[in-house]
Formats: structure tokens, sequence, C-alpha cells
């Protein structure tokens, strides 16, 4: 007979410049297990505070986390009508991202674990980006080609189940979110620039300039971005006082640059995997343009495209609660009682891989 129990689990993010708190539930058993059900969420994001210093300042950050998390558990569970007592399992993002910033909310789950009595697990970011679109309207099924496109990680993986992750190919300097945020910055765009610079970009030529497109004909799927960057720079100085009124024909084609090869490379991913699904997840994945030309292409060869909804795109408490029901679906990880804990600013995605 199935053994069927009811899990709630509380996720915490804090890995970086928002603070994410949310509440899923989850069913674990052996009767394939439903896709976890997200009950509330809540956000704050430090864009504004960081705004003044042109990025991140991660002692502030840390210091905003911890402010924030409290009041944001409390809106949750009142957003959700559960208690804390009812939480069976604390969740919590063990790394990639900044130090001080991940011993906020590890040491927040753990203390809330220990005072509870209730099992903590630590969950990898960017797992949590990869499963985000399994809380969208159309959730994927395994097997799957990944595009992870962060602030911090370019990746195209391939994804046969929870934990079973197989880097095809990387960014072997800048991440695609970092040559938007640095390419918006020389254009005075200020911080974050993704969503600025791709503001801007519909009112401008994507033809206006040439720009790289680094590794596009490598042979394999590694990116590079750092080139893009300094080509961007390169033109802007070159305009000069012209710049201000071309701005938005260089933000188009910078922009115009970065999701060529990004389809580019997902189209060769698609195609050496065999796979006839991809999922985009990462902050970038909230980019318009990347999506239009994927959808366009992916349509064309009849495959199924799958996103994050627009809000979970970039980082939040849904996508580490999520992981970590997955996570205990599966079987991939047990939840500890240990709360001695650590973070992990430096974390590949396939050291947690099963498949590894
Ligand atoms: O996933 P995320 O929130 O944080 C990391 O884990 O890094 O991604 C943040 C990145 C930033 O670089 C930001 O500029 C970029 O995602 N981003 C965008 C857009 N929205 C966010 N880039 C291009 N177009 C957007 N609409
Ligand atoms: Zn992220």
């Amino acid at each position: 007979m199935d053994v069927q129990t009811n899990l709630l689990v509380l996720g915490i993010e804090s890995s970086c410049d928002e603070t994410g708190v949310a509440l899923v539930q989850a069913t674990v058993g052996t009767a394939g297990a439903a896709v976890p059900t997200l009950l509330a969420h809540a956000l704050h994001s430090q864009i504004e505070m960081h705004q003044a210093y042109g990025g991140v300042v991660p002692e502030l950050a840390s210091r905003d986390h911890i402010r924030r998390v409290l009041p944001l558990t409390e809106a949750v569970l009142a957003e959700a009508a559960r208690t804390l007592a009812e939480v069976d399992v604390i969740a919590y993002t063990r790394g990639p991202g900044l130090a001080g910033a991940l011993l906020v909310g590890a040491g927040v789950a753990c203390a809330l674990g220990l005072a509870l009595d209730k099992p903590v697990l630590g969950i990898h970011h960017l797992e949590g980006h990869l499963l985000s679109p399994f809380l969208s309207a159309d959730p994927p099924q395994f097997p799957f080609v990944a595009l992870l496109v962060s602030g911090g990680h370019t990746q195209l993986m391939r994804v046969d189940g929870v934990g079973q992750y197989q880097i095809l190919g990387e960014t072997i300097d800048d991440a695609a979110g970092e040559a938007f945020d640095k390419s918006a910055k020389l254009m005075g765009l200020g911080y974050p620039g993704g969503p600025a610079l791709s503001r801007l970009a519909q009112q401008g030529d994507p033809m206006a300039f040439k720009l790289p497109r680094p590794l596009l004909h490598s042979g394999n799927l590694d990116f590079s971005f750092a080139g893009l960057k300094t080509a961007v720079m390169t033109q802007a100085k070159k305009l000069g006082n012209d710049l201000e009124v071309r701005k938005a024909d260089l933000a188009a084609s910078t922009q115009a640059a970065i999701v060529d090869v990004l389809v580019k490379k997902s189209l060769t991913a698609l195609k050496e995997t065999g796979l006839q699904r991809i999922v985009v997840a990462g902050g970038v994945g909230a980019n318009s343009q990347l999506r239009a030309q994927l959808n366009a292409a992916c349509q064309r060869l009849g495959v199924r495209v799958h996103y994050p909804e627009l809000h979970l795109c970039t980082d939040n408490g849904a996508m580490i609660a999520l992981a970590g029901a997955m996570r205990l679906q599966s079987g991939q990880q047990q939840a500890q009682r240990d709360y001695a804990f650590d973070v992990k600013p430096r974390w590949p995605l396939d050291a947690i891989s099963a498949a590894a």
C-alpha cells in the first residue's frame, strides 16, 4: 500500500540582494509525487538600497537580510494561514552566493529548525532556478535541456531528473546577466542593468552596431561574454558625445548579440542531445527578446519551451522551497537534524548531481 505524507516546506533565499521566503506543500510517498503547490511567498528586493553604489555591497546585503527574513516569514505564514509549528522542513540556500548573505538565511533556518525540532535542508541556488518552471502553469517533464542564465552563471545542461544534471557548456568568463549589467553600466543605465538595457533596447535598432558573437562557432557549448563588454565599451567611446542619442541603438545591438548567442547555442544543445524540450531559468530568462527568439526558433523545430512565471525568474524563496520539496520527493536528499551549518559561496551545480 502507498504511504503518502503531506509535508509543509518553508524555503529561505538570501544568497545575494533579495530576501525571499516561501511555503510549499508537497506529497511525499511511493505513488508518483505530484508537483508541489506554492501556498505563499514573499520577497524583499534590496535593489534600491544598492543602487546608490552601482552594485551589490555585500555587507549591506547581509545586514538587510537580517532585518527582513523574520518579518517575511511571518507574512508568508499569515498568507498561507499556517503556523510555524506546522512547518515540517526548513529549506535554505546553502550556496553559491555571497558568504555573509548566505550565512543569514542558513543561520535563521538552522535556528528555527533547532527551536522547533524540525529538520533542515541546504539547497543549491541554481537547482532552485532550474526547477522553478515546475511552479508555472505549464510545468515541464524530464528529461530536458536547461539554459540557466543568471547574474553569476550561464550554463547549458542536460537534466534527466531531480539531482541529475550534466553540464554541456558554460561561460568561460562573464555570465550573460553580467554582460547585460556591465554594458548597461557603461551606458550609464544604473544597476541592475539587465531590465533597464532591455527596456531601452525596445526603442533601438538591433542591427545598428556590429558587435561580436563570442564563441558562436567554437564547435562546443561554452560561452564567453567578456569580449562583448569590451566591444560595447569601444563603441561607446567611439560615439563620444553622440552616445546619448545613439544609446537605444547600442542597447538594442548589445541585447541582440547576447540573445543571438544564447539562442544558437541552445539550439545546438537540443540538436546534440536529441531532446525535444528546453527550460530557461535565471534572471535573464525574464528578457523578452530572448523569450521571443527562442520561442520562434523552437516552434519551427517542434521543441517545447518552458519558463518560470516572470516574477519567479529572478531570485525568490519559492524556488528554494520547491527544490527542497522535490529533493525530498525524489529521495535525493534527507532533511537533517544537524544544525551545525556551513555555506558554500562557490559550489558547482554538478557537484550535487547524482549523475556526476
Ligand atoms: O537569477 P538572478 O536574479 O540572480 C542571480 O542568481 O544571479 O539574475 C539576475 C540577473 C541580473 O544580471 C539582471 O540584470 C538580469 O538577471 N536580468 C535581466 C532581465 N531581468 C533580470 N537581463 C536581461 N533582461 C531582463 N529583462
Ligand atoms: Zn539567482
